[in-house]
C-alpha cells in the first residue's frame, strides 16, 4: 500500500499560540505541515506571508508545504523558498502564460514544486504540466476558507492524474485540499491520492494524534 502523508493546515490553528500549535501536530506524527497564503486578491481572504513562513523554519522539523493562494505567484517563489519552503504549490489559474515559468523558478530552488487546479478546473489545463511537477494538488473545497464541506466529484480528477502518472511512468505526489474527515479521507485515498491536507478536523479535534491517525489508511 502507498505511503499516505498527512499534512494538517494552520489555517484552522489559534494564531496566538502557533509555535505550540504546530509542535503539538509535530508530536502527534504529522508528515507535513500545510501553510496557507492567500492574499485577497486570488481568493476573498488574507492569511500568512514570508516572515510568518520563515518564523515557522525555526521551529519546526517538519517539511512546510506552502499552498499559494496567490495572484502572480512568479514574483514571490523565490522569497518562499528563501524563507524556508520545502514544498510550493502555486494555482494553474493565477499563472496567466507563465505556468512553466513559475514550476522552472521553483524548481530551481531544488524544492518540489506543486500545480493546484479549483474544483472548476479540468485536468486538461495542466496536462502539459503533470511531468514537470512533483505534486498535483486537487482543491476539493473553493479555496479560501477552512471547514467548508467536501467536493466528492474533484475526486475523479484525481483518478485521472494518478492514471495518466501511472501510465507514464511518473513519480508524483497527489494532494487533495480541503473538506478531509476520516470519511473523505478513505475515499480519497481510494482516488489515488496519497497527501491529505486536514485543517479544521484536525486542529478542532479534541486528540489531534487519534485525529491524524483516522486519517491514514487501515490495511485492508
Ligand atoms: C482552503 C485551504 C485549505 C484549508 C483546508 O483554501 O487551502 O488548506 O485550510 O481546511 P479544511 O481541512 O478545514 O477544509
Ligand atoms: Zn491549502
Amino acid at each position: 500500500m502507498k505511503e499516505v502523508l498527512i499534512a494538517p493546515s494552520i489555517l484552522s490553528a489559534d494564531f496566538a499560540d502557533l509555535k505550540n500549535e504546530i509542535q503539538k501536530v509535530e508530536q502527534a506524527g504529522a508528515d507535513w505541515l500545510h501553510i496557507d497564503v492567500m492574499d485577497g486578491r486570488f481568493v476573498p481572504n488574507i492569511t500568512i506571508g514570508i516572515p510568518v513562513v520563515a518564523s515557522i523554519r525555526k521551529i519546526t522539523k517538519m517539511p512546510l508545504d506552502v499552498h499559494l493562494m496567490i495572484v502572480e505567484p512568479l514574483k514571490y517563489v523565490n522569497d518562499f523558498a528563501d524563507a524556508g519552503s520545502d514544498i510550493i504549490t502555486v494555482h494553474i489559474e493565477a499563472c496567466e502564460n507563465n505556468a512553466e515559468k513559475t514550476i522552472n523558478a521553483i524548481k530551481n530552488r531544488d524544492i518540489l514544486a506543486g500545480i493546484s487546479i479549483k474544483p472548476n478546473t479540468p485536468v486538461k489545463d495542466i496536462e502539459n504540466l503533470i511531468n514537470k511537477v512533483d505534486l498535483v494538488q486537487i482543491m476539493t473545497v473553493e479555496p479560501g476558507f477552512g471547514g467548508q464541506e467536501f467536493m466528492a466529484d474533484c475526486l475523479e480528477k484525481a483518478r485521472e492524474v494518478r492514471n495518466f502518472a501511472e501510465k507514464h511512468g511518473l513519480k508524483l505526489h497527489i494532494e487533495t485540499d480541503g473538506g478531509i474527515n476520516s470519511e473523505t479521507a478513505k475515499q480519497a485515498i481510494d482516488a489515488g491520492v496519497n497527501v491529505l491536507v486536514a485543517g479544521s478536523y484536525v486542529y478542532k479535534a479534541p486528540d489531534v494524534r487519534e485525529a491524524i491517525n483516522s486519517l491514514r489508511p487501515v490495511a485492508r
